[in-house]
């Protein structure tokens, strides 16, 4: 786990990077994508970059993290609608490329299990974005979540529905009970994971993430097991790190050639 400490606009430019790296490389890659206000500045990194330089996501694919359940088709938070206005509707992804889990299917359960074939069928996620949650969620996996889940039905604690409220107008009855998410494992199975994470609000999160024991309670400390996971946060969000000396002079020290 590498922790790097900065400031958000930096933060972006890094993630943003690793992507535009990944992607002049191989452009069919396959990018996992996040909702959340943690990732809005590096996919406006992003468009900036494929605007001002050229990248291109026509041979991209993607596939988001999780979806609320029953939220109208074009209901503006439904998280599809989201990245769409956020991200791939603003860059040259091709029409069919980026996917989500089907919270408006009839039959849930048979929605999740087609997501995780439907991102095995694309060889996997090659580098994935993820935010983290004050309560330590990563997608949707809340505290208690099995460390092996995989896409599946949850229900949203009391904690998220007031966290994601000022998206509702602010009005927590507005907030939908139940979601469908990557399961902790199937976050697990990409190949290089990027966490941002920005505000003092996320600092006890990420401090439980990065130096934390890995535990069900903490859903994001089970990155700790990953071999290739980015840590991004501001000054707020390393707040709480007893290492955060360390993580500095390690970014300060790093040769330029090694990357993300
Ligand atoms: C939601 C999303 C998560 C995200 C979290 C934090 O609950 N499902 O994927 O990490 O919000 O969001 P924010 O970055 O706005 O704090």
């Amino acid at each position: 786990m590498e922790v790097i400490i900065g400031a958000p606009d930096e933060l972006a430019r890094l993630a943003a990077g690793a992507i535009e790296k990944l992607l002049r490389r191989c452009p069919d890659a396959v990018l996992g994508l996040a909702t959340g206000s943690s990732p809005l500045a590096v996919y406006d990194e992003l468009v900036r970059l494929h605007v001002a330089d050229g990248l291109s996501f026509a041979r991209a694919r993607a596939f988001n993290l999780d979806e609320y359940v029953g939220l109208p088709a074009d209901h503006p938070q439904r998280y599809s609608n989201v990245i769409e206005h956020a991200f791939t509707g603003r860059v040259d992804f091709a029409a069919g490329a980026v996917h989500g889990p089907d919270g408006l299917a009839q039959d849930l359960v048979a929605a999740c299990a087609a997501y995780e074939d439907a991102i095995a069928a694309a060889g996997g996620v090659d580098l994935q974005i993820v935010g983290i949650g004050t309560d330590g969620h990563v997608a949707f996996n809340e505290p208690g979540s099995s460390l092996a889940s995989r896409t599946r039905i949850k229900t949203l604690t009391e904690q998220t529905r007031a966290d994601n409220a000022r998206f509702f107008s602010g009005d927590i009855d507005q907030v939908p009970h139940l979601c469908l998410t990557q399961g902790l494992a199937t976050v697990m199975a990409a190949r290089h994971i990027v966490l941002v994470a920005t505000g003092r609000a996320k600092a006890d999160a990420v401090h439980q993430l990065v130096e934390g024991p890995v535990s069900a309670m903490w859903p994001a400390t089970i990155l700790q097991l990953h071999p290739h996971v980015t840590v991004l946060v501001d000054n707020g969000a390393a707040s709480r790190l007893q290492l955060a000396d360390y993580f500095r002079s390690t970014y300060a020290a790093k040769p330029v050639w090694q990357g993300l």
